[in-house]
This record gives C-alpha cells, structure tokens and sequence, in this order.
C-alpha cells in the first residue's frame, strides 16, 4: 500500500497497452484508475493483475441502476479487491445506501465514492435535462445526500473543491481530475488546476492521465508530480 495521492488513469484501449505503461511505474508512487473503455475490453483479469502487482485500483464504471443492481456490482467489485469504486449520485439516496452496504459487507471494503454533476455538462444541458436551479447548488446537494448515505467522497472538479470541502468537512475523500502541471498540454480539458492548487483546495487524490501516460519517461514525471505534491501538503 502507499500513501500517493495521484492516481493514473489507464485509459487504454487493450490490456497490452495499459501493462505496457504500469509496467513503468512504481505502485508504492501512484494508484491507477480503470474506466469503461478498459474494463469492458480486458475486464476482471486485468484488474486482478493490476492487483497483483501490488496497485492500488480504483474502478470507475460509475455504476446508475436500480439499488439491488447497483448494489450487487459493488459487491462484485469489491470482491475483485479493488480499493475504490464510484456510483452515480443521481442515483438517489436508497441506492447509495444499498451500495455502501453491500461494500460494508464485502471482505475488502473498498472506497465507495459518487458522481454528482459531469463535468461534460454545462447549463445550458443541465436545463435541457429539466433540472431547474443552477447547477453548482445541485452539485452541493449530490455530495451532502452522498455524505447522508455514508459513502467516503465525490469526485469533483478542481473548482468545486474548495467549496465541497467547506461545506462536507475534512473527512471526506475529494477526487479531481482535470489536472495539469504547468508547462503541459491541456489536451481536452477546459478547467485546469495544477497539482500544488488541487491539494492547497482540498483535493485528497488527483486523477491524472495524459500528463504521465503520454509523457517519454513517464515515472519521472510521476516523481516530479508527488514532490510538487509532498511541498503543497507541507506548505
Ligand atoms: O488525460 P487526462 O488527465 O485528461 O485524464 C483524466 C481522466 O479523468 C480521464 O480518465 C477522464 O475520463 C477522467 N475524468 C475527467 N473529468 C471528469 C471525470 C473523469 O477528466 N469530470
């Protein structure tokens, strides 16, 4: 287990690719994330051999079903020994507590954290899928109902952090990606922090992909990151 705050999302198409770059890192400096795209190509297997090269894994199939469903695929996954998984807030606060339970339950007891708004959506979508007021307040109100159902954070944008930390307390797990250290390429993303801003605003971990997966050496990259992270933390 280590105490790194950055987790690498594994967005590859194959598991040859993503072994490729793991096989680069160090898991005592990151933890790797596996999405969708990952998943539904190389599925179980891979997580268990992410696992067993000693990373942690969080799983993000950001799961949105009736509480039953929802709760039996967090049961899967805890099994798969994963070290966090996320459901969709919107899901509601019956299938949050179904979820956070059948976690409880599990042998490993995984993080259990919630979407609350995509950060895809602006609000000129958020009105057309006829939700009224604005949508940082509906944002707020997905990460207290996900706190009332006892699940451990949110993910969040960096510029939700600071005000999600305020109003949810200390103790809850804040996940921003979006990430992007200075001098790097923002890619597609649009609202950037740096690693130092995140942790100053109340990130717990960061989500970070192209920055180290595209990068010549990646663990350098990797290492330079937890220094910038490690002198935040003790500023
Ligand atoms: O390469 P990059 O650092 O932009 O990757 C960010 C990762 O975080 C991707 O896996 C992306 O899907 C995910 N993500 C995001 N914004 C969100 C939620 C997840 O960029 N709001």
């Amino acid at each position: 287990m280590n105490g790194s705050k950055i987790i690498v999302a594994l967005d590859y198409a194959d598991s040859t690719s993503a072994l490729n770059l793991v096989n680069q890192l160090d898991s005592s400096l990151c933890k790797l994330k596996v999405g969708k795209e990952l998943f539904t190509a190389a599925g179980p297997l891979l997580v268990e051999k992410l696992i067993a090269k000693n990373f942690q894994v969080f799983l993000d199939l950001k799961f949105h079903d009736i509480p039953n469903t929802v709760a039996k695929a967090c049961k899967a996954a805890s099994d798969l020994g994963v070290w966090m998984l996320n459901v969709h807030a919107s899901g509601g606060l019956e299938m949050m507590q179904a979820s956070k339970q059948a976690v409880d339950n599990s042998l490993n007891q995984p993080l259990l954290i919630a979407v609350t708004v995509l950060t895809s959506m602006n609000e000129v979508q958020f009105t057309r899928i006829g939700i009224e007021g604005s949508l940082e307040n509906h944002v707020i109100r997905l990460a207290k109902l996900t706190k009332e159902a006892g699940l451990d954070g949110v993910v969040c944008s960096a510029g939700e952090t600071f005000k999600l930390r305020e109003e949810l307390g200390s103790d809850f797990c804040l996940v921003t990606p979006g990430i992007r250290p200075e001098k790097v390429s923002l890619d597609d993303q649009k609202r950037v922090a740096s690693p130092s801003i995140a942790i100053r605003q109340g990130s717990s971990y960061l989500v970070i992909g192209r920055p180290i997966t595209q990068a010549t050496h990646p663990i350098k990259v990797l290492m330079a990151i937890n220094q910038e992270i490690q002198s935040a933390s003790n500023s």
